[in-house]
């Protein structure tokens, strides 16, 4: 049946399903498209704005309606009853800034602000390069190796620990656990309890490994964002101890798994198309803009959540005030109106004259990424020296295995040889 609450008709999952899917449901976020869902959502996008998933929900699948939603004060993250309905297992104020509302997300946001400056973000730089070197030192010198376990996945993990003073030795303990709060971001609704069960638990554990953290750095600070965060102050107004816990988590988690996932997937999507392989190789100075055509091209977080605080108009359907949406970042990304080709990988495409809208992947509006900076200049720093020592960089063997989260996509390993 078409709903047709506000006179336009918005297709339903099963008329839509008949229409365009032969072969069953909308299957995009089943494991088994992990590694090319990009058909799957285009499909959805050339029917229909807005899809209802089976669970009840509607998917936002083109670009002007993420932007308008994400731009749009009330489209908010908790519902009428201040709960987030894709995490109902917990408390708002349980949960990071990401997940909160104006005043309180404006408050939190200017504090931890601080601490991602300009100046901070210029000055983590040497810390980048000393990283991204080593990391290929070694690499280089097995000449053969899992891309993932390697490279994209302790340059983020190094960095960000470095950077809030997570000691070598707890690290991959707390990878361990931050991988697994890469589930936080997928819709409840859409996941088994086990994972549900599992993410609360990580949160847990990194509440708990960061009261200690913060407890030695309220003795003895160092010049760590901690210590800087224990520290920040503005007007009187301070983080409470809970905010702390839950900024610390949130920095080490969304700092990680995301940056992991353009590094692997970046590097996979430049060996599948080698002429803008050998350009980059050839144009160095054009890294700032094939960084970002790898993040409209592979958008780490693939989805978002946001609830209507009010009665709200999207594409010709009215969402009652409480009803929440999910917006499909990565068929925004690709929207054929808004981006020419949008499904070939031209690293030139942002330093053109004219330069292509923005890309959704770090999001848009009063919750951009607030690390946005700091994982561009991994990204760059990251691909440029990857390029550069790496002239014989190519995939070995075809196997390639992906998470089965629904937000976050990233492959498992990625075996290469460098020399
Ligand atoms: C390629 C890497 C990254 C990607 C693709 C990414 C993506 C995103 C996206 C899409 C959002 C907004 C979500 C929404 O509005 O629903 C976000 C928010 C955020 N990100 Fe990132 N992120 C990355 C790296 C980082 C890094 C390195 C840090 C910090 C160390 C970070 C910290 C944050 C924080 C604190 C927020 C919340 C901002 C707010 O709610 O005001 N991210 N990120």
């Amino acid at each position: 049946m078409a709903d047709t609450t506000s006179g336009t008709a918005v297709l339903d999952s099963d008329e839509l399903d008949r229409n365009i899917f032969d072969d069953g449901v909308f299957d995009g976020f089943e494991p088994h498209r992990r590694g090319d869902p990009y058909p799957r959502y285009r499909a959805l996008q050339d029917a229909t704005p807005l899809y209802k998933l089976p669970e009840g929900v509607y998917l936002a699948t083109r670009y002007h309606d993420c932007v308008s939603v994400l731009t749009e004060a009330k489209w908010g993250r908790a519902d009428v009853n201040g709960v987030n309905p894709f995490a109902p297992e917990y408390k708002i104020e349980n949960l990071p800034f990401l997940w909160h509302d104006p005043p309180d997300h404006t408050r939190l946001r200017r504090l931890v602000s601080k601490a991602f400056t300009p100046r901070a973000v210029a000055g983590w730089r040497p810390l980048v390069e000393r990283t991204v070197t080593r990391l290929l030192d070694d690499a280089l010198a097995a000449g053969e190796v899992d891309l993932v376990e390697a490279f994209a996945y302790p340059l983020p993990l190094i960095v960000i620990s470095e950077l809030l003073g997570v000691p070598e030795a707890d690290r991959a303990q707390v990878g361990r656990w931050s991988s697994i709060l890469g589930r936080g971001v997928d819709p409840g609704l859409l996941l088994p309890p086990d994972d549900i069960a599992a993410r609360a638990q990580a949160m847990r554990d990194g509440v708990a490994y960061f009261r200690e953290l913060i407890a030695r750095r309220r003795v003895e600070p160092t010049d760590d964002i901690v210590s800087e965060l224990v520290a920040v102050e503005e007007q009187g107004d301070v983080l409470s101890e809970l905010e702390l816990l839950n900024t610390c988590v949130m920095l080490l988690n969304a700092g990680f798994e995301t940056t992991v996932s353009v590094l692997a997937n970046g590097t996979l999507a430049l060996m599948r198309n080698p002429a803008q392989l050998r350009l980059w190789r050839a144009n160095p100075d054009i890294a700032t803009a094939a960084v970002e055509e790898l993040l409209r091209y592979e958008p780490p977080l693939q989805i978002t959540t946001r609830v209507a605080h009010e009665e709200m108009e999207l594409a010709g359907r009215t969402f009652a005030a409480g009803e929440s949406l999910v917006l499909l970042i990565a068929s925004a990304n690709r929207d054929p109106d808004v981006f020419a080709d949008p499904d070939r990988l031209d690293i030139t495409r942002y330093g053109r004259q004219a330069a292509a809208p923005s890309v959704l992947s770090f999001g848009k509006g009063i919750h951009f990424c607030l690390g946005a900076a700091l994982a561009r200049l991994e990204l760059e720093i990251g691909f440029d020296q990857l390029i550069r020592r790496s002239p014989g960089l190519a995939q070995v063997g075809d196997e390639l295995s992906w998470l089965d989260n629904i937000s976050l996509r990233r492959m498992r390993a990625l075996p290469v040889r460098l020399r």
